[in-house]
């Protein structure tokens, strides 16, 4: 029987693939064979992360790119397209968090959110259209979006929240837009994961650390917030071919948290 999830010869782009849950999009595709393509805006994660990989017998490569900057998103596509041939897949992963409240946050700020977590998916979903459409293939994208972007979290995500609403709503125009060109496009929705930036900023809290804690718990049914590894998983089978008639879909990967109402009640 075919092993739907084999993803040997296809070669994946990973944005901000040096990153808590980008490493793990590039750990789970790159065992089921893919060759990993990932940018990031730091060299040395970049190399840290190659060799972490290759140590392991991974095929990967790393590259600099900042995923807002146009410039650098077609030199990319154009560098690996003529190395590599027309990329398969696309994950859209790289965003920057933000804490500041809407009537604090300067135009600065919002630019940067902005640009990272959703002018960044645009660019790079266009390039890799382009490439894959020149080149006759079928192709999917899988954008990281957030359950921040269908319910409001507060806290200062505001900026933040608003581009993952965005990526919602991308992501469902270009299902519908390259469907013809057979590029499926969908979304995951993660709740909080456990990544070392997401560690840092519950301990930055400081006692208030533990309160928020308890009250993140409280909105998850399953009673955990998720692993890098669970997102991963999702991100594997939305990109491949066990998802083949799944597009336009956003999968929350949450432990039930969009689920629950906020006045709800967990049973026994
Ligand atoms: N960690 C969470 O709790 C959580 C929850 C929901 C959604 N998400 C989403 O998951 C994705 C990954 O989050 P993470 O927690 O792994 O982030 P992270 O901060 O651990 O990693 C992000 C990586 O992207 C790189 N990066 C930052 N800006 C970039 C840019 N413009 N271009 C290219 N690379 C860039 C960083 O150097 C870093 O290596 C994001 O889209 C985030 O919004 C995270």
């Amino acid at each position: 029987m075919k092993d739907l999830f084999d993803l040997t010869d296809r070669s994946v782009v990973v944005t901000g693939g040096g990153g808590g849950i980008g490493n793990a999009i590039c750990a789970t595709l790159g065992a089921r064979g893919a060759h990993i393509l990932f940018t990031d805006i730091d060299q040395r994660v970049i190399d840290k992360t190659v060799k972490k990989f290759r140590d392991e017998g991974l095929k990967v490569d790393g590259y600099l790119c900042r995923s807002s900057d146009e410039g650098e998103v077609v030199s990319f596509f154009e560098k690996v397209s003529k190395d590599f041939g027309a990329p398969d897949i696309l994950v859209n992963n790289a965003a920057a968090a933000i804490h500041i409240p809407p009537q604090d946050t300067s135009l600065q700020e919002w630019d940067r959110v902005i640009g990272a977590s959703l002018t960044g998916y645009f660019l790079n979903a266009r390039e890799f259209y382009r490439r894959s459409h020149a080149a006759g293939k079928p192709g999917v994208i899988v954008n990281i979006a957030s359950i921040a972007g269908s319910s409001a979290i507060g806290r200062g995500n505001f900026a933040y929240s608003v581009a993952k609403g965005g990526v919602i709503q991308m992501t469902r125009e270009l299902a519908v837009e390259w469907a013809a060109s057979k590029i499926r496009v969908n979304a995951i929705q993660p709740c909080s994961v456990n990544t070392p930036g997401w560690r840092s900023w519950v301990e930055s809290e400081g006692d208030a650390g533990q309160t928020l804690m308890q009250k993140l718990l409280s909105g998850i049914p399953l009673g955990r917030v998720a692993e890098p590894q669970d997102i991963a998983h999702a991100v594997l089978f939305l990109a491949s071919d066990a998802s083949a008639m799944i597009t336009g879909v956003m999968l929350p990967v949450d432990g039930g948290n969009l689920a629950l109402n906020a006045g709800g009640t967990l049973g026994s």
